[in-house]
Parts: C-alpha cells; structure tokens; sequence
C-alpha cells in the first residue's frame, strides 16, 4: 500500500536552506572554531574586519582540519604543512613547500567555502542543495521586530533526538499541560477546548492573528496594558517557529530552530525581542529563567523519547493534535518534491483550516 507523504518519516534532512551554525557571541576576531551542521563538519571564524566566514573542516590537501590551524585576522593557516587560505572565498594564497619549478597554479586550489552570514545574534550557514551547488542563496532569515528601543535574548538546548521529532516538537499543542506544568502558565486542570484556524503560507503555515487563550498568567498581565491583544504562531520549513504578540505599540516577538547538527542530535535556538514591560525590573533574568525551564522540560523529553524511539516502534499522528505535524511532513515532500521534478504540488491547507483539540 502507498504510504501517505507524511507518514514517509524518513527523517530526510532539507538541503538549499540556511541553519544557525553558532551565536554571534562565540567568534572571536582572529580565532577559529569547529562546529557541525547537518552532519558537514565546519571551521567557523571572524576575520579583522568582523566579518565572520564558514569553511570546510577538511583542508584540501591532507584533509586536515582547518578549524585546528592558524588564523591571523586575514587568511587561515593550515596546522599540517602551512597553507594559507582566503577565508572567505577558499581560495589557496600559499604553498610553503614548493621550491618554483612546479607546475602547480596554488589559486586554483579551494578549500570548500560556506554562504556565512550574521543575523539577530546568530552565524547564519547556506547549505546548498549539493545537486544544485549554483542555486541563488536567498537573503538569511531575520526575527520580525516593530520598533526600537528593544530588548532581545537568546537561549539554547542540545537534544538528543532527530530533525523530525524534534521540529515537530516544536508545533505540538497537546503536550503543553504535561510536560510544562507550572503555576503561571498550565496544568492538567487548566485543559480545555481550543480552536484554532491556520492558514498557509509559502512553506509553511500560521495560526490566523486572534486573542490568546485566557488561561495563562502572560496573557492576562498583557491585558494590563489596555489594548486589544492578538497572537499568532507560524511554522516555515525547514525548521522554523515564529511567534508574535502584538498589543497596541507593545510587542513581543520570538523564533525557535530546531537545527541537526546530525543524525541524533539537534539544537535548539530560542531568540526572543520584546519592547513590553521593559520597566519591569529584572525582566530579562527572569524571562531568561522561565525560558531555560520551559526547554529544558523539552529537552528532557526529547531525551527520555529517543530511548523509546531507539525501539522502533510504529508511531501515530492522529487529529486534530497532531495535524501540524502532519503538514510538516507533507510541507517537507512537497519541497522534495518540488526539487525532483520542478512542478510544485499543491499545499497541504487548501485554503483556511480550523483544528480543534483539548490542551
Ligand atoms: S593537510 Fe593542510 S596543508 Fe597539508
Ligand atoms: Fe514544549
């Protein structure tokens, strides 16, 4: 029997996307560091200027990695035999060993180079569909923001678990009163009815803008401030969750990736801005502690589900709960799709689509 799109969970990685490879805040001016994505081991640095740059670990020669070399603030330095490097376009600028007789032309050699860009606190790596290594890289992702002065935070969790289980993870709307009890936000007894309407976007989907639920302590400060108050949560391939609340000029905004770094494991990157009770004293260490709980009560469970998991057992989506998930899969082939055979199917949501569940 023909399996269903989303129930093809082959944990397919998506390739023509840019993933945050690092924080901002981890590249230091004239150093290196190793860091891996999607399985590609990578040397990550900063050069003089600032401008930070992504190679391959593997220098051309020998395959030595490049992130255990020299770095001067200009080219990258080869800790096996010297070669120098142009950090941001691969290119080899030196050869040591050679003596001038050979006929080897040195800047024709490259070590593998990275789209390398820096954006809302993170450096931002463009893996290229390795059959279509000249594609066009569209313009890095940005987290929405809607004025200035602002404060922003960023938060981050290893797990230990696949792309998918881990994305969608990160649209689940049932496990909210199991897994992040808490007195300000939910618990068992605070389950009720919920309504949502999606609709979709371009490889992806959103929560129609609508008030938000009023059962939990956040909502209900908000509603201090007097304006009407909407939300809206979106989800966009390959790995993205943005969530936005809006209250008059008031405004809190925040993106989730869930990024492999391979096979079995994922992180997570949490970036929040927000322009409201900036007053408040301590608003950011305390903001900063109910974020680290509420991903490591995330973490934990992608850890205790990876040994479920490791026992291959057959797995359910059922409706209306897991509905996004559902999506997500079938988002996912229709991208692949799209690649193979060049002529788009069409989107999961045929149009606006409400999904009621109890959470
Ligand atoms: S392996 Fe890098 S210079 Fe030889
Ligand atoms: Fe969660």
């Amino acid at each position: 029997m023909a399996r269903a799109p989303h129930e093809e969970r082959n944990d397919e990685w998506l390739w023509g996307f840019w993933y945050p490879a690092a924080r901002s805040s981890q590249l230091r001016r004239g150093k290196l560091r190793s860091a891996e994505l999607l399985g590609i081991a990578l040397a990550l640095g900063r050069d003089a200027q600032g401008r930070a740059f992504a190679l391959f670990d593997a220098c051309p020669h020998r395959a030595m990695p490049l992130s255990c070399g020299g770095f001067d603030g200009r080219l990258v330095e080869c800790s096996y035999h010297g070669w120098k490097f142009d950090p941001h376009t691969g290119q080899c600028r030196e050869i040591p060993s050679l003596a001038g007789h050979e006929p080897l032309r040195v800047e024709r050699i490259h070590a593998r180079r990275f789209p390398c860009e820096e954006r809302d606190g993170y450096v931002w790596v463009f893996l290229a569909d390795p059959e279509r290594p000249d594609e066009p890289v569209p313009p890095p992702p940005e987290l929405p923001v809607f004025s200035e002065p602002y404060t922003r935070t960023h938060l981050q969790a290893e797990l230990p678990c696949t792309m998918d289980n881990g994305i969608i993870g990160l649209m689940d709307p049932a496990h909210g009163p199991f897994v992040h009890q808490a007195w300000w936000w939910r618990s068992r007894h605070s389950i009720r009815l919920k309504e949502k309407t999606f609709e979709p976007i371009p490889d992806g989907f959103r929560i129609v803008p609508h008030e938000p639920s009023p059962n939990s302590a956040p909502y209900k400060l908000l509603r201090l401030y007097g304006y009407p108050v909407t939300t809206t949560i979106e989800f966009r391939l390959p790995n993205m969750r943005l969530e936005q609340i809006r209250c008059g000029p008031y405004w809190f905004s925040s993106r989730a990736t869930v990024t492999p770094i391979h096979r079995e494991r994922c992180r997570i990157d949490f970036v929040a801005a927000w322009n409201l009770f900036r007053w408040v004293p301590f608003v950011v260490p305390l903001f900063r502690a109910f974020g680290k709980r509420f991903i490591e009560q995330d973490r934990r469970t992608m850890e205790l589900q990876a040994a479920g998991v490791a026992r291959q057992p057959r797995m359910m989506l059922i409706d209306d709960a897991d509905r996004p998930a559902k999506w997500y899969f079938q988002l996912k082939a229709r991208y692949l799709e799209a690649k193979r055979t060049g002529a788009e199917p069409p989107h999961p949501l045929p149009g606006r689509v409400t999904l009621r569940w109890r959470s």
